[in-house]
């Protein structure tokens, strides 16, 4: 128990936006673009009724196949992270 406030503030000093690391991971490197593309936060071209991934292993697929044009050398988790939280946030695909 006496440990668990000092996380809790160590976490709020990481991350003021308590945001997931697949969620800031997104953020830093993918939201601009899409925006900039789509219009306000972006999130459009994830829910746009002729979006193109339609599974969760598409997603995945998706997801690395950006990273890797953009040259980020994400590793696996990285690149599971940012489709869980796409995944949590927009897409709604049942876990297999
Ligand atoms: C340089 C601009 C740019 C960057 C940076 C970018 N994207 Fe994209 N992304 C696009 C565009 C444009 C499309 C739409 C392509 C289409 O409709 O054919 C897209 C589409 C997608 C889709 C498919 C959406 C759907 O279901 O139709 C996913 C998922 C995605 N991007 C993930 C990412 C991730 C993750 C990153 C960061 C690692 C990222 N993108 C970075 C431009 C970008």
């Amino acid at each position: 128990m006496r440990y668990l406030i000092p996380l809790t503030l160590l976490g709020l000093l990481a991350s003021p936006t308590l945001a997931s690391p697949g969620q800031e991971l997104h953020a830093q490197n993918c939201l601009n673009c899409h925006a900039q593309a789509f219009g306000q936060d972006g999130s459009a071209i994830y829910t746009r009724g002729d979006r193109r991934v339609s599974s969760l292993a598409g997603l995945e697929r998706q997801v690395n196949f950006c990273q890797n044009n953009l040259g980020l050398a994400w590793f696996e988790e990285e690149v599971a992270s940012v489709s869980e939280y796409l995944n949590q946030q927009y897409y709604h695909f049942e876990q297999p």
